[in-house]
């Protein structure tokens, strides 16, 4: 089977005059995951469950956990050299390093270190998403927000790991969508999931339905359509919700289904982040043929303002990502953003 590692250099012959900053950069991310998947799994055994007793920018409260898998691939790619800034969910400002080497380098991160960390203490699914972009100052000093705070259709690549019932890493670099899973006895991430690709439909839709009341009328209306019973169509669909995006994604990403995190009334651009959530998933669901929008515009054509910035997110199966923008056009104009065409 094949390696990461040999996987990456395969894609970079392809490229020509490949300087190998993006491979060492992948490599790096690949170590940390291996890093934080080891800690992972002892969870429950050492003291590294429960709260960190400090809150993140958002004002969540921080696991050990996160803060763990935070500092971990902050180093990783702070000694690997290719990366001059980090945007994460966990620092407020943008992480730049004090040394020559991550100065010269030519990518930036965003990252969630540790997605569905309420899930740790349950033993459920959890993991970690990264956007690379190639930085847009000049190497030679540290990487500015500015370089952060590009649209996801500027990405050079970008992926997640899944710390499930087996550890898998699955990115993008624009040609397709390649997945590999951990093989803890010799530590090495091999080639499973070639060329995923989304199916076109699905039956599975995931929302978090305590909050229906808060929702869009037209999130209201889809939910009732897929709650319908119509034999033709498969309806009713069934109801799939882990509450870890990286989860909910990567099983929809594999069977078909929708996921929904919507814009209220209260939080109109709803909880999950654009830079380090929702657009590497969207990349990805792009990738495998699959869709992502805020409920009106493709997720991958917003610019960001800020590092911290949400939008809404609908992605997953082409065709049922549709059926929920109709609805959302249909009965929630309101939602619509003034920039839409
Ligand atoms: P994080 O653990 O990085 O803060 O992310 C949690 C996110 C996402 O993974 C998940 O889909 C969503 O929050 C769940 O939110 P609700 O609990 O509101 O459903
Ligand atoms: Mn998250
Ligand atoms: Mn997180």
């Amino acid at each position: 089977m094949k390696t990461l590692i040999e996987f990456i250099n395969e894609e970079q012959s392809h490229i020509p005059n490949a300087s190998g900053d993006f491979s060492r950069l992948m490599n790096d991310i690949g170590i940390a995951a291996k890093i934080v998947n080891r800690e992972i799994n002892k969870a429950g055994l050492g003291d590294i469950m429960g709260y960190e007793g400090t809150a993140n920018v958002q004002g969540e409260d921080q696991k050990k956990l996160d803060v763990y898998a935070n500092n971990e691939f902050i180093k990783a790619l702070k000694n690997g050299g290719q990366c001059c800034a980090i945007a994460s969910e966990e620092n407020e400002g943008l992480v730049t390093f004090e040394n020559k080497l991550s100065n010269d380098g030519q990518y930036v991160v965003a990252m969630d270190p540790l997605d569905g960390s309420s899930n740790i203490e349950v033993n459920v699914s959890i993991g970690t998403i990264f956007s690379i972009f190639k930085r847009k100052t000049k190497p030679g000093s540290p990487g500015t927000v500015e370089d952060l705070l590009q649209p996801g259709n500027q990405l050079i690549a970008a992926g997640y790991v899944i710390y499930g019932s087996s550890t898998m890493l699955v990115y993008s670099t624009g040609n397709g969508v390649n997945g590999f899973t951990l093989d803890p006895s010799v530590g090495l991430f091999l080639m499973s999931h070639p060329n995923m690709k989304i199916p076109g439909g699905g039956k599975i839709y995931s929302v978090n339905e305590a909050n229906y009341i808060y929702f869009p009328d037209g999130v209201k209306e889809y939910l009732r359509y897929c709650q319908e019973d119509d034999a033709k169509t498969n309806r009713p669909y069934t109801t799939r919700y882990i509450g870890s995006l990286v989860a909910d994604f990567h099983r929809n990403l594999i069977r078909g289904g929708i996921y929904l995190y919507p814009g209220t009334r209260k939080n109109p651009n709803g909880k999950l982040r654009l830079l380090y959530e929702n657009v590497p998933v969207a990349f990805l669901a792009e990738q495998a043929g699959g869709k992502a929008t805020d409920g009106f515009r493709r997720i991958l054509d917003i610019r960001p303002k800020a590092l911290h910035d949400r939008t809404p997110l609908f992605i997953g199966s082409k065709h049922m990502v549709e059926k929920a923008e109709y609805f959302m056009d249909y009965f929630s104009k309101e939602f619509k953003p003034e920039d839409t065409e």
